[in-house]
């Protein structure tokens, strides 16, 4: 399948002022499942260059609590915005997400690709499962946890994971997925205690 860098949904970020296309992915979730609202207090993980953060920002407006990390520097500044330059499996955060309770943790993290897909995929993997120790540790009960996974052998396993502390677990694929792409988000809803 031919890449196509400057699709529509690229086009259409840039002319609304997003960072990056991943925005219409998290919209087109939220849409359909009407997680974000006002005063809501978000862990934005793998959030460089910014657009998803953007969104939320949006969102939970300027009562709400956006902490944006990041391998990658993030260019975005907001009073109610902290972003940092962390490995996600730094102790560090986990110091840090400890000082509030978390209404949800979302990733958009992926690994560097390598070229090999078991690789690549094992590597996604472990990033979900990063992003859900943290959801697990730090959500209030009701809250919930987005992933994004490149698809593979492991998505039954992290969703029967899932299951043990989400009422409900979705797989979802977004229409603006790039066409070829092998990537769905895992959705946990309604966090048990
Ligand atoms: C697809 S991009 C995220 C796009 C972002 N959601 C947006 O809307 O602008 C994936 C990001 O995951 C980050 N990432 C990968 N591994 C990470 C890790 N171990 N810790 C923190 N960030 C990581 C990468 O640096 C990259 O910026």
């Amino acid at each position: 399948m031919k890449y196509q860098p400057h699709d529509f949904h690229f086009r259409r970020a840039k002319s609304e002022g997003y960072l990056a296309r991943s925005v219409y992915k998290l919209q087109a979730i939220d849409q359909k499942y009407r997680l974000f609202h006002r005063g809501m207090k978000v862990v934005d993980l793998g959030a460089a260059p910014g657009s998803w953060t953007q969104y939320l920002l949006e969102k939970v407006g300027p009562e709400g609590f956006i902490l944006a990390v990041d391998l990658q520097t993030i260019r975005l500044s907001r009073p109610n915005l902290q972003t940092i330059q962390m490995d996600v499996w730094s102790p560090e955060l986990e110091s840090l997400l400890q000082e509030k309770l978390w209404d949800a943790v979302i990733s958009d993290m992926a690994p560097s690709t390598t070229g090999s897909r078991p690789t690549d995929q094992s590597r996604s993997a472990l990033l979900v499962e990063r992003s859900l120790f943290l959801a697990q540790r730090f959500t209030r009960r009701g809250g919930f946890w987005i992933a994004k996974l490149l698809e593979g052998p492991e998505l039954q396993r992290l969703r029967q994971a899932a299951q043990q502390t989400f009422e409900t677990v979705h797989i979802v694929r977004p229409p603006a997925t790039r066409k070829g792409s092998t990537e769905c988000f895992l959705l946990g809803l309604k966090k048990r205690l």
